[in-house]
């Protein structure tokens, strides 16, 4: 893949969570300046890089995207959003709020001070139920909730604010991120995610819920796409490198084009650990498609990227090295 060999000045909103300080460290490994702009609603000051400068700030705060713009900023990541499905069908809005009204400020900002282009993370959430699987960019949008809504919304403004501003902008509808990058994890409060949530049921002995084996898959369970945290670090710099090379504003699926069912992935968990994983079948949650698998073939083909380290073994033994280094999580 082509990764720029040049040394830019990148902007990171949402940098002390999850994705965005996998991110920021695999920047500053590739030699880029990087600094992260955070409210740490839900992020955690260790989760930042010691080499990043950072700000804590809301994306929001036009004078703290002043001041950072102001000493230069080549492109922007854009990671800053609450996450939590299940809390924005019951607060939709604070997800409004927070992800689409702040993500325009934010974008106006960039826009003013002439910011190259912008990386905004994306869902599988805007397909809603698929249609059909392996999910290509083509296929319908139908989000179920207002998370789902929120990040549809802001892809709909970038195009248009490429199309009156000249505004660039990838958008990368990321499927199910996990795994971890040396000191940089997954710390989510509350956790929705399976592979922490299979690692607290091994923790507690508090059996983890399957909801519903009754799917018409492979083992009855729900099937997801499970794609390495790197390999997503890694396709936020191949859209910049695309950027940079003039490619035009875009959206791209990430993940590998491979599901595994809930049950297959606690036999791995067990298999990698070495530990039994307790759990108990239990109704079907609403909401929940049956199989969710992306087609990565468009981000291979335009983006140049591939998956390096994305299977599923990988991906459980990085996020379990991770949690025997922070047991409890950051800062417990
Ligand atoms: N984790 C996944 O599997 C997944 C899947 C699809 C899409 N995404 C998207 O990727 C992005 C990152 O996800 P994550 O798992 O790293 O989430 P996260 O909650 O770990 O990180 C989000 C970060 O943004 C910060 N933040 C939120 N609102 C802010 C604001 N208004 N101003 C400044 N900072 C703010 C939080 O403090 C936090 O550090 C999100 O936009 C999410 O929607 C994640």
């Amino acid at each position: 893949m082509t990764v720029t060999n040049t040394s830019l000045n990148i902007l990171v909103a949402g940098g002390a969570g999850y994705i965005g300080s996998v991110t920021t460290a695999s920047l500053i490994e590739a030699g880029h300046n990087v600094t992260v702009i955070d409210n740490f609603s839900s992020g955690h000051s260790d989760a930042i890089h010691p080499d990043a400068r950072y700000i804590q700030a809301d994306i929001a705060d036009s004078s703290a995207v002043d001041k950072i713009c102001s000493q230069g900023i080549d492109f922007a990541m854009h990671f800053a959003a609450f996450i939590e499905v299940g809390i924005s069908v019951r607060e939709p809005s604070l997800f409004y709020d927070n992800n689409l009204v702040k993500s325009i400020s934010l974008i106006n900002k960039l826009a003013e001070h002439g910011v190259k282009g912008m990386v905004f993370s994306s869902t599988a959430a805007v397909y809603g139920y698929p249609e059909f699987v392996p999910l290509t960019e083509k296929a319908r949008l139908a989000p179920i909730n207002p998370y789902g809504q929120s990040k549809m919304m802001v892809e709909t403004i970038l195009k248009d604010f490429d199309r009156a501003y000249g505004f660039k902008f990838v958008s990368l509808r990321y499927f199910n991120a996990g795994g971890a990058h040396g000191f940089y994890g997954e710390d989510h409060d509350p956790e929705s995610h399976l592979i922490p949530l299979i690692f607290r049921a091994i923790d507690t002995g508090i059996p983890l819920k399957v909801f519903g084996d009754d799917y018409d898959t492979v083992d009855g369970s729900c099937i997801r796409d499970y794609i390495h945290v790197r390999d997503l670090a890694q396709a936020h710099m191949c859209a910049v490198s695309y950027m940079l090379n003039g490619g035009s504003s875009d959206i791209f699926n990430l993940g590998t084009g491979t599901g595994y069912s809930v049950l297959e992935v606690i036999h791995t968990v067990e298999r990698v650990t070495g530990r039994e994983v307790p759990y108990e079948i239990t109704e079907r949650r609403p909401g929940d498609s049956p199989e969710l698998v992306a087609s990565p073939a468009k981000a291979h083909d335009v983006l140049n990227w591939k998956k390096d380290l994305s299977s599923l073994d990988d991906i459980v033994f990085s996020a379990w090295e991770w949690k025997q280094r922070f047991p409890h999580g950051y800062e417990k």
